[in-house]
């Protein structure tokens, strides 16, 4: 039995295509108008005195221990120690909203939900599993993908993640995605599916011609009347090393491409802002005449996971990051493109060297032209053997994605040390060879 909070939001998303696309637990779930609720409403009002939440307070101010706070000196102890709100702190939620209509002016006036902080993107796509995904139903995604994909979507939800090979050796094989979306469209009246560009562990983004046809595969497959929830992992979002590349997500394409699709974006300050270990990331919904009700109903939803998982994510990090964007914007962005161009240094460097011995016969690169990662497909020998070889032989560290594909990600790889790295690839290849 449906708890009644449960029902409340399955009837504000009835007939509506998120409310069709969730799974068992994701319709069981409910934001409790408990301990949570209850001290958001007293903070508003509690005019004497706030006895709400498990916390330590001395003059209405959350009580630190010293060491701690010298390490943040413009910090307050409100904004280190005391608990963030359930979806996010609000002023950080905002600036992320704003932020995604400027990276993505094809958005034009299109509605969004406002984006729910998750601890990094890995939570987000999990998340999105939890509400969109339920065992025995299929994912699919890019051939090869992330590995934590196949964790998520196979080990934790005990659904099926389907591998589709939409690379080929000149970039998207288009035809091969649109077979797939159709047959499973078909075969069970819904698609989900996982599109990440700039793509791990490939290193490749659509060009501008690509991400058009890629939509109207979406919106063809949505047309014909199959329910479509598609999340779009932006992890390495603005990382673009050639021309003609999409500069923004698919998402902003999506978002009001037809009724029957649901667009879910996955982003945060984990790659784009480099700051991986500091856990924040974000999920954004879009759907063609969703209304703000349904956009509170699925925040809701949202909120129900990440409450009954990790409660909410670090306070600390979210103000250091709200002041991190709230400080000189020309600076940061100017060091953001400091940063940026190292990485696109390192990407021409290895685009030389790979073009230099593009015939091969045992290492094929994989399209790329973007994001941290390049990979090669490996003929006639094995991508483990390959990188154990290349470790314990030559001491660089590299990943075996499967049998047949090795990963480097060439924005880990000094620029001293490049030339020297791949050389040794290409020698432990011909070596394994015989
Ligand atoms: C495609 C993709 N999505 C998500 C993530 C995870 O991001 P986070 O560290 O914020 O969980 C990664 C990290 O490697 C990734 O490559």
């Amino acid at each position: 039995m449906e708890h009644e909070l449960a029902q409340e939001l399955n009837r504000a998303l009835r007939d509506t295509t998120p409310g069709t696309l969730l799974s068992v637990m994701g319709r069981r779930l409910y934001f409790p108008k408990g301990i949570i609720a209850q001290g958001a409403e007293a903070k508003q009002f509690s005019s004497l005195a706030d006895g709400t939440l498990g916390i330590a307070v001395k003059q209405k101010t959350p009580l630190m221990l010293s060491a701690l706070g010298k390490q943040l000196p413009g910090m307050s102890a409100g904004e280190i120690v005391s608990y963030a709100p359930t979806a996010g702190i609000s002023v950080l939620r905002d600036i992320w909203a704003a932020e995604i209509r400027r990276k993505n002016p094809a958005l034009g006036n299109s509605a969004f939900s406002l984006p729910v902080v998750t601890t990094g993107l890995t939570a987000g796509v999990s998340v999105l599993c939890d509400l969109f995904l339920d065992e025995g139903q299929t994912l699919m995604a890019a051939n090869p993908s992330w590995d934590n994909y196949g964790l998520v979507a196979e080990a934790r939800r005990n659904a099926h993640l389907r591998l589709v090979d939409m690379f080929d050796e000149g970039g998207i094989d288009l035809s091969a995605l649109r077979t797939a979306l159709s047959g499973e469209a078909q075969k069970t009246g819904f698609v989900r599916i996982i599109l990440n560009f700039p793509h791990n562990p490939t290193g490749y983004s659509p060009t501008v011609g690509e991400a058009k046809e890629i939509c109207r595969i979406i919106g063809d497959t949505a047309e014909k009347g199959a329910k479509v929830l598609v999340i779009c992992d932006d992890a390495y979002f603005g990382l673009r090393f050639e021309e003609n590349i999409e500069a923004q997500s698919l998402f902003a394409y999506l978002a009001d491409i037809h009724e029957n699709v649901l667009a879910a974006k996955v982003d945060g300050a984990t790659k784009e802002d480099f700051a991986w270990g500091m856990r924040c990331g974000f999920i954004t919904f879009a759907g063609k005449n969703l209304s703000g009700a349904h956009y509170d109903a699925l925040i809701k939803k949202t909120m129900a996971v990440i409450r009954s998982t990790i409660s909410c994510s670090s306070t600390v990090v979210q103000n250091l990051l709200q002041k991190m964007y709230s400080s000189d914007r020309d600076a940061l962005q100017k060091e953001k493109n400091a940063y940026r161009d190292i990485i696109e240094a390192r990407y021409k460097k290895v685009r030389a060297l790979v073009d230099a011995k593009k015939n091969h016969p045992l290492l094929q690169p994989m399209p790329f032209n973007s994001g941290y990662f390049m990979s090669f497909k490996c003929k006639n020998i094995d991508a483990e053997s390959l990188r154990q070889k290349l470790l314990h032989g030559y001491g660089v560290g590299t990943i075996a994605i499967d049998e047949r594909t090795l990963r480097v990600a060439f924005s880990a790889l000094d620029d001293e040390c490049i030339n020297e790295v791949y050389a040794a690839i290409y020698r432990a290849a011909e070596e394994l060879a015989g």
